[in-house]
């Protein structure tokens, strides 16, 4: 027997200016099921999640909750109809701990009195749930992955009846994406709801009982996943066949050595003894989330301080800071495109030519026609939507600003290249632009070092693996002749001696 929809929309449509971003959407979410929602970079699930959760009051359609149609919806209605939203992009405040975060907003109180029960409260939904974190942490402190876990709780704090989880899975571990699985199936056995954004597919067949597929603002179709397979739902997203991604070919004769590092070791806890990355090669870290692959980038780029040597086409260098680095050829794209990667009060022109002004600028003066040209240049080897120059980059969809992030850093002529989670929130299409820019690279003789909680991204596209654990290279591989499976054993044998929570 199905119940009737916890809540449904028809005819949803948003427009941001003279665009449109979505329009004619129908969507019922039936009471215990787990529905996924898949779409590429700028599809609009993100927005169509907000449109449920009040964001956007005055958009075009209808909202039922329970059948009734609702005349009235902004996010105090959502929330009191037991909606609650996990945004994609993390909307904490960093300068509160964990648990206030968790229950900013229906802290509980006495006639206006703050009770200050949080951390108890905290401490009994993690039981429940099976996350951990300190309570009494401070938000700023932690890593994302440990903050994606703050967003999960507060959306479970929220004890809602639809919760959308938008990409929640982007920085979680394999261990932690299972967990939350587990979280998902046990609210669905409640009887409640959860809509389920990601860019796994295999997550989207492995968990949900219904898919509605996005394409360019418009709805696709909701099926049964039981009818869906990998092929048919990318076919669905891109509007027609298309296969999983393929790597491209990897370089298979490496140049002379480019960097070298020794006796590395930071004050975030990178120690590394050796590691040399040569011309025209790919060599990836894998490890759990918490292993410290970007402790040990960090370290090589200057932006933690760090003691040892680093040597550049063997001359030493020195870098204390990223600039240093970044002015030297050693460049890296952090995970982080929010905190540390784009500045979202500017344009896609401005972000894109802040590392590069030295060459742009004359005089002390950034010439405009050369900042718009890098930028174009980035918007079509990325195929970045909107394609726009000035487009502010804070109204681009999760997975455009990466691409953003990405051409920015490789639109100078760098040496050596790392990039830490570079297909982070990206589409099947966006993800092959990335791995075949990375292959362009290379091919270039540029030294490449990725980083990628993927295994199989590590080992598609890399020609030397290291494992990394506590900071440390523990172990080498070749991808050729190593699988997925046993990596992952592999990583959790060297971690069998810690706790398991990064
Ligand atoms: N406030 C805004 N102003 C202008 N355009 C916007 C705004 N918010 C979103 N958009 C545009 O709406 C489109 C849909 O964005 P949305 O964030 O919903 O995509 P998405 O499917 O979630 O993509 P992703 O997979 O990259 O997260 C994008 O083209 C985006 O640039
Ligand atoms: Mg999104």
């Amino acid at each position: 027997m199905i119940g009737a929809p916890v809540i449904s929309v028809r005819g949803v449509g948003v427009r941001f200016g003279d665009v449109t971003v979505l329009s004619g959407v129908d969507l019922d979410i039936r009471p215990g099921e787990v529905h996924g929602l898949i779409g590429e970079n700028g599809a609009g699930k993100s927005t169509l999640g907000k449109v449920l959760g009040g964001y956007y009051g005055s958009s075009e359609g209808e909202i039922f909750i329970d059948d009734r149609k609702q005349s009235h919806w902004d996010t105090p209605t959502a929330l009191e109809n037991g909606v609650a939203i996990m945004h994609q992009e993390l909307q904490l405040v960093p300068g509160l701990t964990v648990a206030q975060n968790v229950y900013l907003g229906i802290e509980e109180n006495h006639y206006g009195v703050l009770s200050g029960t949080e951390g108890k409260r905290l401490e009994r939904l993690m039981a429940e749930c099976g996350l951990q974190l300190d309570p009494d942490a401070v938000t700023s402190d932690l890593t994302i992955a440990e903050q994606q876990k703050i967003e999960i709780l507060r959306s479970l704090a929220r004890e809602a009846r639809v919760i959308v989880m938008d990409e929640p899975t982007a920085s979680l571990s394999k261990t932690e994406v299972d967990q939350l699985h587990r979280i998902m199936r046990g609210l669905r056995d409640e009887g409640r709801s959860v809509i389920y954004v990601t860019h796994f597919l295999n997550d989207i067949l492995d968990v949900t009982d219904r898919v509605t597929v996005l394409r360019n603002g418009t709805m696709v179709h909701t099926r049964d996943t039981s009818d869906e397979t990998k092929e048919t739902l990318v076919s669905a997203m891109l509007g027609g066949a298309k296969s999983e991604t393929l790597y491209p070919p990897k370089a298979r004769n490496p140049g002379k050595v480019v960097l070298s590092v020794r006796d590395l070791s930071s004050s975030m806890g990178a120690r590394v003894e050796r590691l040399e990355l040569r011309a025209g090669e790919v060599v990836g870290f894998a490890g759990l989330v918490g292993a410290g692959r970007t402790e040990i980038a960090r370290a090589i780029v200057g932006a933690d301080h760090a003691t040892g040597t680093v040597e550049l086409d063997g001359a030493p260098l020195v870098v204390r800071t990223i600039r240093d680095a970044t002015e030297a050829g050693i460049v890296m794209v952090p995970e982080d495109r929010r905190g540390q990667g784009l500045v979202m009060s500017q344009t896609v022109a401005a972000n894109v030519s802040l590392p590069h002004l030295a060459n742009i600028a004359r005089a002390g003066v950034v010439r405009r026609g050369e900042e718009r040209s890098l930028a174009q240049r980035v918007i079509e080897r990325f195929g970045v939507r909107p394609a726009a120059v000035d487009g502010d980059i804070s109204n681009y969809s999760g997975g455009n600003q990466q691409k953003v992030l990405i051409g920015k850093w490789l639109a100078g002529n760098p040496r050596v290249v790392i990039l830490d989670e570079p297909s982070r929130g990206v589409d099947v299409g966006a993800r092959e632009a990335i791995h075949q820019e990375i292959a362009r690279l290379a091919s270039e003789g540029v030294a490449v070092l990725v980083i990628s909680s993927e295994i199989e991204e590590v080992l598609g596209l890399a020609t030397r693996v290291y494992l990394v654990d506590s900071g440390r290279l523990v172990d080498e591989i070749d991808p050729d002749e190593v699988g997925e499976a046993e990596v992952l054993a592999a990583l959790f044998k060297h971690q069998t001696t810690k706790d398991s929570v990064a």
